[in-house]
């Protein structure tokens, strides 16, 4: 009964530690190890007594069931009798849930719902198996029958505030459950990894700002799987070398997805079927933004873009932190440092750029009654989040004492939309940075503390920072028109995000908290990252990441915020930000600057090549925007998404791809000069120029799968181009207003056969639901038998005119004779003997 591995204990003693005697009287094994991190000392016998599930009954679209457990786990409210629904959602999606028979429990709501499917129950990709007693449950993939999940490893616990499920893993290649720093393959050696949303400089062991309950599963042989939680109470999940996993969840139901994919991009369109695909940003977002804390008065922000001009660097959106505010009060803007605000919001729009500032979710309490609207109307239409009895709750945060508002009541919904109407008639900013919507608070809870009650101290904390739940936040206990603030926390920024995108035109948000969903309303950007080259070389894996939560506009503030940066790390960090879907150089008030311009000239000139490499690929990157939009494809991709056959690639998160063509290997550490970049098997083109080593654009390199040594000096990112492939891109130019003026030039990198394709999805870059009312342009472009044809696919009226200039072809054998343009003979080509590039 007590003869598990090591490896193969699950903890009996998960709430608290416990004595041998306590131990045994659970009716657990006691086996003490040596040291104390790693495998449980007291842990479940192989049979322990749990639910027994009744009869499996037919219902519309699955089977249900009640589980009834005779004697009380040894938690307290313990829930005795419990209802299995099993739902067959899709061919490639199992859906179950776990809920109190008798009475209604907590259940997230995502905002717009989940949508209605059904299967075609003869072609599902799962199977489900039950064993009774205990009850348990084990999904297979039906085509190899290989176990997908194994819930019979340790018991089911279901009480009030502790809800507990194990599982076996298909392999050790797991991905996901963010946010933590961390690499894109999570550490399965004892790790315990906390879901909930908290303010804190991203660093190793730390529930960092969002919560994800999913991960994804490489399964070794090229197929994957993934799991969603949905639940948003506080999370922890353990992982042991089993491999295996455990749910452990502070309140709620357990409402569990499966996604059999068979492959890992169509496990991420299954996962975003459920939690909704991600909105199109507008053009301007995917370009340069800049920002700092310290940006003190309008002078001094108009002289920064203007310096970025003078320097001819692009910058397409000027940012202010909570410098603009009067007395750090949103909705205000300072009328001495910032009196000309809404002129110099003019002043960019005339230059064709755009202007975002900060917007936290704290208003300010402390303002003289009559003095500051947003919250004297807030109390007046009870739109923030009270204890019990209706008091308000104050926080401390940026401005002194504040109310936080309740994002889940329409009512706040609805103020907040005025607030953010009004202030705009003042000031037009162009999108918004929803910041601290965690929410973050300087004080525990609140400025008078928290009542005593099950909700602030839970028989159970997960391992959270600073020990507490209500650490750094809102007291547990808060009420909020859904629930408490203890089930809703985790969906703070993302009710938020959904206020605040409700705008009309395109919106842009950027938020820092998340929970699934949130790419349907906002960005993310990963919060207060250290200048450092570890920071740097991480934020890759974040990135990834949030492309596999459906957040694909994510990026890491460029040359990082917290502390000085280098000159080098400077430069290293524009060459990968301008391969973040979201490029935002951003630094925190006390460092030393880190705009662009303030650098020696050559780290100047290397940090406008990465810009302006990234300003011509616009078009490809907002093509991928769409595809992102309309068919849950990822932006930033990770390796083994693209190659999941290719074993090299399941770990790969220091190189990534852009779509399914672009490769990035970026220098992460300092004084590197080269690098150890892997290529898939095929033909990858050299994309980025590196003259002194002779490595020229359009060089093919033909790899069977393997590690090249790369030059990497200073003022270059090492790019490639997958073979088969036609990039659609610009000139650049200073502003995506100007850029997206110019011609069209394509990159055309031919198979060894001679072919290639690619698309452009174009519109007017801003206006909302242009696909969905089709008001857009579709291209497609197929090379092949040395021709080159554009077929349209979906012509705008108001958007014709699209010019093409020019176009590179890679790897054409011989010379040609001749080239022919639309019929007509053109005699201004040209061919390199060297690299077989031709070039119109
Ligand atoms: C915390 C945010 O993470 C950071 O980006 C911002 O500069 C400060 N708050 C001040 O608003």
């Amino acid at each position: 009964e007590c003869t598990a591995a090591p490896e193969a204990r699950f903890d009996c003693a998960r709430d608290r530690t416990l004595t041998r005697g306590e131990c045994e009287e659970r009716g657990c094994c006691y086996g003490p190890l040596s040291g104390s991190a790693g495998p449980p000392w007291c842990f479940y016998p192989r049979s322990y007594p749990g639910y027994t599930m009744g009869p499996l009954s037919p219902t519309t679209r699955g089977q249900t069931a009640t589980l009834t457990r005779k004697k009380p786990s040894y938690l307290p409210k313990d829930i005795s009798s419990l209802r299995l629904e099993v739902i067959e959602e899709t061919t490639g999606c199992l859906h179950l849930t776990l809920k109190d028979a008798s009475s209604q429990r907590y259940e997230v709501h995502l905002p717009g719902g989940i949508p209605e499917s059904s299967a075609d129950n003869q072609s599902v990709f799962y199977a489900a198996e039950y064993q009774s007693d205990p009850f348990g449950f084990i999904v297979r993939r039906r085509s190899n029958g290989r176990v997908i999940m194994n819930t019979t490893v340790a018991p089911l616990l279901f009480a009030d505030q502790y809800l507990q499920m194990s599982t076996s893993l298909a392999s050790s290649l797991v991905s996901g459950l963010g946010e933590h720093y961390t690499s894109i393959l999570l550490d399965l050696n004892w790790t315990s990894l906390t879901l909930w949303n908290r303010d804190m400089a991203p660093h190793a062991d730390a529930n960092l700002y969002g919560a994800h309950p999913f991960y994804i599963v490489q399964e070794e042989d090229g197929f994957a799987h993934g799991v969603f939680l949905l639940n948003s109470n506080a999370i922890e999940v353990m992982l042991q070398p089993t491999p295996a996993l455990t749910w452990v969840s502070t309140g709620g139901i357990l409402d569990l997805y499966v996604f059999l994919g068979p492959d890992p991009q169509s496990v991420i369109r299954q996962y975003l079927h459920i939690i909704g695909y991600p909105m199109m940003p507008p053009y301007w977002s995917l370009g340069f933004h800049l920002c700092r804390w310290g940006y003190t008065t309008s002078k001094t922000t108009r002289r920064v873009a203007q310096s970025m001009h003078d320097a001819n660097f692009p910058l397409d959106v000027q940012w202010n932190d909570l410098d603009y505010a009067n007395k750090r009060r949103v909705f205000t803007f300072d009328p001495w440092r910032f009196g000309d605000l809404p002129e110099i919001v003019d002043e960019f729009h005339q230059r064709g750029m755009k202007y975002i500032l900060i917007l936290d979710p704290g208003i300010s309490s402390s303002s003289l009654p009559g003095t500051y609207p947003p919250f004297d109307d807030g109390l007046k239409r009870d739109v923030v989040s009270s204890a019990n009895l209706g008091v308000v709750l104050y926080l401390q945060v940026w401005p002194g004492p504040t109310a936080f508002p309740d994002f889940t009541n329409p009512e706040t919904r609805t103020w907040w939309e005025d607030c953010i109407r009004d202030f705009h008639s003042k000031v037009p900013v162009d999108g918004l940075w929803i910041d601290m919507n965690e929410p973050a608070s300087f004080v525990q809870g609140s400025v008078e503390g928290c009542p005593d009650s099950d909700l602030e101290n839970p028989p159970y904390t997960p391992r959270v920072v600073g020990g507490r739940l209500n650490s750094g936040t809102l007291c547990m206990s808060a009420q909020q028109k859904l629930s408490s603030h203890y089930n809703l926390h985790n969906l703070y920024g993302l009710t938020e995000a959904y206020a605040t995108s409700e705008d009309s035109g395109r919106p842009f948000v950027l938020s820092r908290s998340s929970y699934p969903s949130i790419g349907r309303f906002s960005g993310v950007w990963t919060g207060d990252v250290r200048s450092d080259w570890e920071q740097l070389r991480f934020s890759i894996p974040a990135v990834l990441q949030f492309g596999l939560f459906g957040v694909p506009l994510v990026g890491a503030d460029v040359c990082g915020f917290g502390g000085d940066t280098t000159e080098e790390l400077c430069i290293r960090w524009m060459q990968l930000g301008a391969f973040y879907p979201f490029m935002r150089n951003h630094n925190d008030k006390p460092n030393a600057p880190q705009e662009p311009y303030v650098f020696g000239q050559k780290a100047q000139a290397a940090m406008r090549t990465a810009l302006n490499l990234r300003y011509s690929l616009l078009p490809f990157l907002y093509t991928l925007f769409h595809h992102t939009h309309t068919s849950a494809d990822t932006v930033a991709r990770p390796l083994f998404i693209e190659f999941p056959t290719d074993p090299n690639c399941q770990s790969i998160d220091k190189q990534f791809l852009w779509g399914s063509l672009l490769l990035i290997s970026p220098v992460l550490e300092e004084g590197a000069v080269e690098l150890a970049a892997y290529l898939p098997r095929g033909t990858w083109y050299i994309f980025t120029r590196l003259v002194l080593f002779s490595f020229l654009q359009g060089q093919p390199f033909y790899s069977g799968g393997q590690y090249l040594l790369l030059p990497a000096p200073l003022d270059i990112i090492n790019i490639h181009v997958r073979e088969g492939h036609i990039i659609p891109q610009q000139e650049p130019a200073l502003t995506t207003t100007a850029s997206r003026r110019n011609p069209f030039f394509l990159t055309v990198a031919l198979s060894a056969g001679g072919w290639a394709r690619g698309d452009l999805f174009w519109d007017d870059g801003e206006s909302l639901d242009t696909f969905e009312t089709q008001n857009y342009c579709y291209l497609i472009f197929i090379a092949g038998q040395s021709q080159i044809v554009s077929e349209l696919v979906k012509l705008n009226g108001d958007l014709d005119g699209l010019v093409l200039g020019g176009l590179q072809v890679f790897g054409v054998p011989s010379p040609p004779r001749f080239v022919l343009a639309n019929g007509e003979k053109v005699g201004d080509f040209t061919y390199r003997t060297d690299t077989k590039v031709s070039l119109l």
